[in-house]
């Protein structure tokens, strides 16, 4: 057979994060110790296509550090498995953003490659398992499936079949944006995979965490249904807190932090304490993703851009879901 795809899928920020995957479990199931909740960025693209080819004698990947080839590769067998075939496949990947910096380019990288994957595959999955097969290449890749405001359930079956997100509500529902502060474009030191594994098996307060999870997601779903900033940002920011503290505290440290990690978040706090409505959120990464209302984008943004260490802003509204651009396939 030979099918060819091509979709679009943006990034996303977690306001309530995930940190920690589920134990005891089959590992290749990529299950997260707890649900999450992200917003999807519109400005934050990645552009994959996908091409099934009988004459490849091995999968062919570019556009992403070779490092990463091998992850691409185990996830097309996912797609091969399930639809039957042996084909390889030629992928190319184009991101409007710097990777491996904490700006989750594996959110948007694997929620395109299993919507284009799956489409040259002529497998024809509907969201929720779409959510799963991205979830496989990583854990907030499932949420970037949905476009505005994404929850991951964590589910409880030990075969994953419940972990998946579902949106929780569309982009205009409330249209919120990001700017996100550049703080330095290097690739960040440790994966969020081994990151994560790091953190549970070594920090203190890994359980503590885990313990106020239930409530931080019910908070974050009420705000976003009230459009109540006041309460998104307190949650928002305090989860991101004990993400970073369990990081912090696990041994040996993990701190993905700089300097100017610091002066953005402190930025941030006086334009707050001066009535503008921002909080901030951090990845596996030094960037800060300032958080506000649309109407104090431009403000936010400029403020930003004057700490010293800043290297650019990106300006984003939220986004749509994964989509398919264009697909052929031929028997
Ligand atoms: O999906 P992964 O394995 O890249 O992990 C994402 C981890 C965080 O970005 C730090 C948190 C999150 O929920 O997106």
């Amino acid at each position: 057979m030979s099918g060819r795809a091509t979709a679009l899928a943006h990034s996303n920020v977690a306001l309530v994060k995930y940190w920690g995957k589920r134990e005891g479990v089959d590992p290749s199931l990529n299950l997260p110790e707890t649900g999450s909740i992200s917003i999807t960025l519109g400005e934050l693209q990645t552009r994959t296509t996908v091409v099934f080819d009988g004459g490849l004698d091995g999968d062919k990947v570019s556009g992403i550090r070779d490092k990463d080839h091998e992850r691409v590769s185990q996830f097309l067998g996912l797609v091969r498995e399930r639809a039957g075939i042996e084909t390889f496949a030629e992928v190319r990947t184009e991101n409007d953003f710097p990777t491996g910096a904490g700006l989750a380019s594996s959110a948007s990288g694997f929620a395109a490659l299993a919507m284009a994957a799956s489409h040259a595959a002529d497998l024809e999955l509907s969201k929720t398992e779409l959510s799963q097969l991205a979830r496989r290449g990583s854990g907030s890749a499932a949420r970037s499936i949905f476009g505005g405001f994404a929850e991951q359930k964590r589910g409880q079956a030990p075969d994953g079949s419940d972990c998946h997100a579902v949106q929780l509500q569309p982009w205009d529902h409330w249209p919120l944006s990001v700017a996100v502060a550049i703080v330095d474009e290097g690739e960040k030191p440790v994966s969020s995979t081994a990151g994560m594994l790091w953190t549970a098996e070594t920090s203190p307060f890994y359980a503590a965490w885990l313990a106020d999870h239930t409530q931080d997601l019910e908070t974050v779903r009420s705000a976003i249904n009230e459009r109540d900033f006041d309460k998104l940002a307190h949650v928002t920011e305090h989860n991101c807190l004990k993400m970073h503290a369990t990081m912090l505290t696990a041994i040996p440290t993990l701190l993905y932090w700089n300097a100017t990690t610091l002066a953005v978040m402190r930025r941030i706090w006086q334009l707050r304490e001066l009535g503008t409505k921002v909080c901030f959120s951090i990845d596996a990464g030094p960037q800060v993703k300032a958080i506000c209302d649309a109407s104090s984008l431009d403000i936010v943004a400029a403020t930003l851009e004057s700490v010293p260490g800043v290297k650019r802003v990106i300006r984003s509204g939220l986004g749509t879901g994964a989509s398919l651009i264009d697909t052929e396939v031929k028997a």
